[in-house]
């Protein structure tokens, strides 16, 4: 037994006692040390540079607090697992009162002070878009990429993945630190798979800014192609969204019918991929409801798969995560004149380089390579050609670096967009139809997938032109280029 000074105060004594054992005094180290590298790393963070990048958000907002945290436990637990020689020590000591009740109390409020304050700053860091999109880099690079581009990125990844409120904040924290160990052991998901079937319904996210009643009436929408022709020549499509939503007068028209507050559309897809949707029914709040079923399909039993009711996210599911189709990024790339056109088939070859098979690391060099060799072909390069495919390549580089993810097994069209026919035409392919012969209206589409032309085209949008080169009607609203 130790020799006691009889002048030791109470946090002496306190001292002493939590050093009467190895697990206790390893806390006690834990402790301290993770405090210390918290204020470090909090200095060095506020100081920017590579100090302020998520990972030492990571660091000292997970990491260092579970040390600490981890500290607070062992240290009751030595006390406990070695009471006796605890009780041997105290009772040595116990030759002067001892406000150790006082101490302990004053001890613990400040660690709850700390870890309070810690968890705070950690639960608000997490809800950040650095958190979200940076902190598993590797793995959120496509999605933080693709949110910095969409019309969402001032949106914070949560307020689209959480509900609000904390039932919501509890799941996404179980949700997350599985996801997190899927990190760390590498075993998640490649692609991860999509339509994410646990995303928080619309009502609580897109509806938090967003009325689905709003009435957006009729949008013009003017979309240019290129062909991959030898000179890039052009045609563009222009039509008239019939996006609707519900009229002053009450009545819910256009694209936004299904949204409407008065009828629910429900559906049951027998793949996960949401492809396949035989069964579906429209629900009314009066109690009606009308069942739609594909040629061969009986309405009952309804067949097994999740029935889902439908909402924003069956339309609009690349809202913050659009990926690109090779030739749609390069037709918004030559209508925007950030690629030339005086360079012979540059559609076709950049298309092939785009297609080629590349790592993140050699994608850049060898899309350069590749289009080089492929007017090389045509002759010695001149000084100017070769200059303007310098340019090139980069601008085609870049297409493919914020598309593609080999890692993650994420290529071209693995997230398709479903505000488009692919999306519509599930259901709108004019073979669902119900009991009474009402059908889903919607044109037939050929073994090709392409829809042949009918009076249903009209009613999602008036194509006022397609394929035209210079279509007149551009000229008419002024926007003839
Ligand atoms: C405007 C709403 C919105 C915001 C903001 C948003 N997301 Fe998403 N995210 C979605 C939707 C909707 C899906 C579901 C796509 C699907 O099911 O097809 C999704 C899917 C994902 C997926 C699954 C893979 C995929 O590409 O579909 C990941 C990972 C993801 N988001 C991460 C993030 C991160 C990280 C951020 C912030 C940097 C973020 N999201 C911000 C709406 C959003
Ligand atoms: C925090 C508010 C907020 C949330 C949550 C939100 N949005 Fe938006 N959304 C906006 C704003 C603001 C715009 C307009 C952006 C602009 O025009 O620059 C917008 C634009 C859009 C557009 C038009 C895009 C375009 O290209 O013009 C669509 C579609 C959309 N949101 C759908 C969704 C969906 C689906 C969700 C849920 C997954 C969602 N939004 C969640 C605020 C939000
Ligand atoms: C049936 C599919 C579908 C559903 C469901 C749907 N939308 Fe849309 N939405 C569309 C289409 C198609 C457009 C027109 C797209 C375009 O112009 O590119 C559109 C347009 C929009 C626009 C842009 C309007 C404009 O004029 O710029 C916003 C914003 C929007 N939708 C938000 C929402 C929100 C929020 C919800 C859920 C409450 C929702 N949508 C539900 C298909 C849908
Ligand atoms: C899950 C099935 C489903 C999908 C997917 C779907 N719809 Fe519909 N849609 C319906 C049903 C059911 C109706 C109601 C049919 C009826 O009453 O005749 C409808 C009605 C409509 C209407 C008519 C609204 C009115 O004014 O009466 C339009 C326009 C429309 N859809 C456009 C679209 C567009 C555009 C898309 C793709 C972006 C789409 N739909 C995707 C099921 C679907
Ligand atoms: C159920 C609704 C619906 C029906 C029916 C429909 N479309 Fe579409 N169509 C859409 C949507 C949604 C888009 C995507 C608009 C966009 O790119 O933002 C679209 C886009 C288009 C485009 C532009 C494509 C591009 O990228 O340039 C053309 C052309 C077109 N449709 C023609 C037709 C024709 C022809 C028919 C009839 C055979 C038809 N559509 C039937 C919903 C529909």
């Amino acid at each position: 037994m130790e020799a006691q000074s009889p002048r030791l105060g109470t946090f002496g004594r306190l001292h002493r006692l939590l050093r009467s054992n190895w697990i206790t005094s390893f806390g006690m180290a834990l402790m301290t040390l993770s405090v210390l590298a918290l204020i470090t790393l909090v200095v060095m963070h506020m100081m920017g540079g590579a100090w302020a990048g998520p990972y030492v958000g990571l660091l000292t907002t997970l990491i260092v607090p579970l040390v600490f945290v981890l500290g607070l436990v062992l240290v009751p637990l030595g006390l406990f697992l070695y009471r006796k020689r605890l009780a041997e020590r105290v009772a040595a000591m116990s030759d002067k009162p001892m406000h150790l009740a006082r101490a302990v109390v004053v001890l613990t409020a400040v660690n709850f002070a700390a870890v309070g304050t810690v968890g705070y700053t950690g639960v608000h860091y997490m809800g950040s878009v650095e958190f979200c999109g940076k902190a598993c880099h590797s793995v959120m690079e496509p999605e933080y990429v693709s949110f910095q581009r969409s019309p969402h990125q001032r949106v914070d990844c949560v307020k689209c993945h959480v509900a609000p409120g904390a039932q919501g904040f509890v799941e996404s924290k179980i949700n997350g630190t599985k996801q997190l160990l899927g990190v760390i052991t590498g075993d998640y998901h490649r692609p991860i798979p999509t339509p994410v079937h646990n995303l928080v319904p619309a009502s609580q996210t897109c509806e938090q800014c967003h009325w689905p009643e709003k009435y957006l009436g009729t949008k013009l929408k003017v979309k240019p192609h290129f062909r991959t022709d030898e000179k890039v020549s052009g045609y563009t499509n222009v039509l008239l969204m019939h996006t609707g939503g519900t009229r002053p007068d009450g009545a819910s028209v256009g694209i936004h019918w299904h949204v409407h507050p008065d009828a629910k559309v429900e559906y049951v897809a027998t793949d996960a991929a949401r492809t396949q949707i035989p069964w579906l029914r429209v629900v009314r709040t009066d109690g009606t409801q009308r069942i739609y079923t594909k040629t061969g399909v009986p309405a009952e039993p309804r067949p097994a798969g999740e029935l889902r009711t439908m909402d924003c996210n069956d339309c609009h599911n690349r809202s913050a995560h659009a990926f690109e189709l090779p030739g749609d990024a390069l037709d918004v790339a030559f209508s925007n004149a950030i690629l030339p056109r005086d360079l012979s088939f540059l559609k076709q070859r950049a298309l092939a380089a785009l297609e080629a098979e590349w790592t993140r690391e050699t994608a850049a060099d060898g899309i350069r390579q590749h289009l080089q060799a492929a007017y090389a072909k045509d002759g010695a390069l001149s000084e100017p050609v070769r200059q303007k495919l310098e340019v090139v390549s980069k601008e085609v580089a870049a297409i493919w670096l914020r598309n593609v993810w080999p890692e993650r097994k994420l290529g071209w069209n693995s997230y398709p967009d479903l505000a488009t026919h692919f999306g519509c035409f599930r259901c709108h392919d004019g073979d669902h139809k119900a009991a009474d012969g009402h059908t889903v209206f919607g044109p037939l589409l050929q073994e090709s997938g392409a829809p042949v032309r009918d009076a249903s085209c009209d009613r999602c949008h008036m194509v006022l032109s397609e394929n035209e080169e210079d279509p007149a009607v551009l000229d008419a609203f002024g926007l003839k280029r």
